[in-house]
């Protein structure tokens, strides 16, 4: 193939993109978009605060916006993020116990509701283990609020939107280290309990380095029966960014469960790393070698 998207489908897998929907209107943007990505996610429109800045009142404006644009161009969609310690709108963030367990899994229910249908994966939980050697939970209003809060969530949002994908997504989680296990020993807790999930994403937002244990533990998590999704690809600026990108790439493609690549943005300018300069084209749009690498690690074989 010769775009992203094409070489990705050739081997089985999505290429995706995320989206700013306030960049819809940019014709460089857009034009990217169009022509490399399959798959989109909302960088920040289907979180929490943007869904329901006001309790039990929604706006699906951004995502609907991002839903439409999918549909119009081939293109499918990832759902980001039903429940996180982040990005929360401030009523939640005052809430606790019973109540804020209640108002969370109601927000699952709504949301995953709304889109029912139209995402192929949704990230239900995002970010609920702490970084650093400890494998547990991250404390978070939500956490305090008991250690069912995950699982809650899930089998809400399978109710919701029986046919999405329900993935748990993190970061930090690129090789086996105490973060990654302690998510590996929750999936497979869950898979032998029954409760409802498909995927582990692997945010991958990556320095001047990458663990030489990538594929495996991608693997590790897939050989517990869950798909795998690397879905926030970013990579520090260097000799190795690359590199780095086209060995993210290799491993997808070498673990059968790896159903797509997600990179967070388009443009470096997009991007939430500011000066990293850390994804696929440069600040005019311009393809850059770490492009090429991709398209070239796609296409092999
Ligand atoms: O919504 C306000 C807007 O009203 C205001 O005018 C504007 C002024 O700066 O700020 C807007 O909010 C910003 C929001 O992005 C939308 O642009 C927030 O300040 C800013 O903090 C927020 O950043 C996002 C960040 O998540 C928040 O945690 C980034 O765009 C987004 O790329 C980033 O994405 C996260 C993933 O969701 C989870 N994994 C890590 C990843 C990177 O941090």
């Amino acid at each position: 193939g010769t775009t992203l998207k094409a070489s990705a489908a050739e081997k089985g897998r999505y290429f995706g993109a995320a989206v700013a929907t306030g960049k819809l209107s940019d014709s460089q943007y857009v034009g990217i978009l169009n022509r490399e990505f399959n798959s989109v996610v909302a960088e920040n429109e289907m979180k929490w605060d943007a869904t329901e800045p006001q309790q039990g009142r929604f706006n699906y404006t951004g995502g609907d916006r991002l839903v439409s644009h999918a549909r119009a161009n081939g293109m499918s969609v990832r759902g980001h993020a039903l429940l996180w310690h982040a990005q929360q709108p401030g009523w939640a963030q005052g809430l606790s116990g019973a109540t804020l367990r209640n108002a969370a899994i109601n927000h699952v229910t709504q949301v995953a509701a709304h889109f029912r249908g139209q995402i192929h994966s949704w990230d239900v939980v995002n970010e609920a283990f702490a970084d650093g050697g400890s494998g547990g939970r991250r404390d978070s209003n939500l956490q305090r609020t008991g250690n069912d809060w995950i699982e809650a969530a899930f089998r809400a949002a399978r109710a919701a939107d029986p046919g999405a994908k329900l993935c748990y997504n993190d970061y930090n989680t690129d090789g086996v280290n105490a973060k990654s296990t302690g998510i590996y020993n929750m999936v497979r807790d869950f898979k032998a309990r029954g409760v409802p999930i498909d995927c582990v994403g692997f945010q991958s937002h990556l320095g001047t380095s990458i663990p030489g244990d990538y594929q495996a533990n991608l693997q590790r998590f897939a050989d517990l029966g869950v798909d795998v999704q690397i879905t926030e690809l970013d990579v520090m600026t260097g000799s190795n960014q690359a590199n780095i990108y086209a060995t993210v790439t290799r491993a997808c493609l070498a673990v059968s469960r790896c159903n797509g690549i997600t990179v967070w943005g388009v443009r470096d300018s997009d991007s939430w790393r500011g000066t990293d300069d850390a994804l696929l084209f440069d600040r005019s749009g311009n393809k850059k070698p770490a492009y090429t690498s991709v398209l070239n690690a796609l296409n092999a074989g």
